[in-house]
């Protein structure tokens, strides 16, 4: 029997994912047509011997309850979710809920950051772990460009075990192209492990956790994933695969993207539609949504419940988001549009592409600040946030609009607050 965990952060978290998330909690954004982390939870389902998913993050629950009720009802495999009530790091909520985890007695459980999205490949991360009896931890890894691969965890290897010899978060310099994917499968004797770090820390309590406070905030890559490099005990399998992090709308669009492509080849049937219009792959369209059959929409474009698109228009590279219309011979490109908005006729909403190849395998989406030395905004995805009414006839280019706005004029650059 195996488990698995997928982390959200809280709060604090997330952002750089204004305003979308004064919406939405990021890891309930959809792409690809599904909250971020049910992707995640489709993953571990494909899984037979995995018989929980532990959600943990700092939100608070009722938050969560709809969409728990949600997946529990689609997935036939037991989902909970764990509140911390401070955010307690990547392995502090582990700790906090070592008990639940522990409980049934799994032989290894996998921990998946809430913010990546791939094809996570489970079974072989599963099978390798399973082959290095030694490890407490097997991360999954993949290449990233030399310039790139310093933004993430740097794995150095020795190439004939697998085996993880030096793990540097975040270095200063150039240390190795092979990144953490955020992807793990972990033993159960990690725990004591991670007690460990409160020994270091100057806390009383034994080996086993017992008299250890729980209220510690704890990092796994920095002091368990760290110290563990070169002790035989952890491992990591460097697959060449689509990986990347939702961090900022731009990524968002990214990440769409990539869901997309990865829901099709696996899911087809979520690909069917119930309108005539014409698609340029790869779309989702929820079975609720009308669309007029001269619109024209794709490629990587996923569009809500109940969202109505008028004659004539053109989308491409966006995310209309639940309950929005689109009126007749309006254009979106590289946009987000919340939920609940109101496009009106000859309208042209357009973003800016700010990934870089969208066929490279690994592409670090440029997290470019919001705004240029002459306080312009710098390119970026157009937004429109929750509830706005946009008129017809105006042109908004790389425009991002708060929540509940009413635009009667055009904009370019600007942040509309
Ligand atoms: P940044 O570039 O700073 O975002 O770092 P990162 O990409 O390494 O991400 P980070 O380590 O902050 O988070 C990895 C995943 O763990 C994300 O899905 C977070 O939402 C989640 N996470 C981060 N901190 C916490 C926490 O305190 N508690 C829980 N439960 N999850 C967390």
């Amino acid at each position: 029997m195996l488990k698995s965990v997928i982390l959200i952060g809280g709060d604090r978290k997330g952002t750089r994912f204004r305003p979308l998330s004064l919406d939405f909690r990021k890891p309930l954004f959809p792409i690809g047509g599904l909250p971020i982390i049910e992707h995640h939870i489709q993953a571990c389902t494909e899984l037979k011997e995995v018989q929980e998913i532990l959600i943990i993050g700092s939100y608070n629950s009722s938050e969560m309850k709809s969409f728990l009720d949600e997946v529990q009802a689609k997935y036939s495999i037991n989902i909970r979710y764990l509140q911390e009530f401070v955010e307690l790091g990547t392995a502090g909520g582990l700790y906090h809920f070592r008990d639940q985890i522990r409980r049934g007695n799994p032989e290894a459980f996998f921990v998946l950051n809430g913010d990546v999205c791939a094809d996570f490949p489970l079974r072989q991360l599963y099978e390798f772990h399973k082959s290095k009896p030694k490890a407490l931890v097997s991360i999954l890894s993949t290449e990233a460009d030399r310039t790139e691969s310093v933004n993430y965890g740097c794995l150095v290897t020795n190439k004939v075990t697998g085996e993880v010899t030096h793990y540097v978060e975040k270095p200063n310099s150039y240390v190795s192209p092979l990144i953490n994917c955020g992807i793990y499968v972990l033993s159960t004797d990690i725990f004591p492990a991670i007690a460990n770090v409160f020994y270091s820390r100057g806390e009383s309590g034994d080996w086993n956790g017992n008299g250890i406070k729980d209220e510690g905030h704890i990092q796994l890559e920095q002091e368990i994933l760290q110290p563990l490099a070169g002790t035989e005990k952890l491992y990591t399998i460097s697959l060449n695969m689509k990986w990347s992090q939702v961090k900022n709308a731009a990524s968002a669009i990214y990440a769409n993207r990539q869901a997309l492509e990865l829901q099709r080849k696996h899911y087809p049937e979520r690909f069917t539609y119930k309108t005539n219009c014409t698609i340029i792959d790869n779309v989702f369209i929820h079975p609720t949504a009308q669309i007029d059959d001269t619109a024209v929409i794709g490629p990587n474009v996923s569009i809500g419940k109940n969202v109505v698109i008028g004659p004539g228009v053109r989308i491409r590279e966006s995310i209309i988001l639940d309950y929005s219309t689109v009126d007749s011979h309006t254009l979106i490109i590289h946009s987000i549009i919340g939920r609940n908005s109101k496009i009106g006729k000859w309208t042209r909403i357009e973003g800016t592409q700010v990934d870089p190849d969208p066929n490279k395998p690994f592409a670090k989406i440029k997290n470019l600040p919001l705004f240029n030395q002459n306080g312009k905004l710098n390119p970026s995805t157009a937004i429109i946030g929750n509830g706005c009414t946009v008129s017809s006839e105006i042109i908004l280019l790389n425009t991002i609009i708060l929540p509940s706005k009413e635009l009667t004029r055009s904009f370019k650059n600007e942040i509309i607050l």
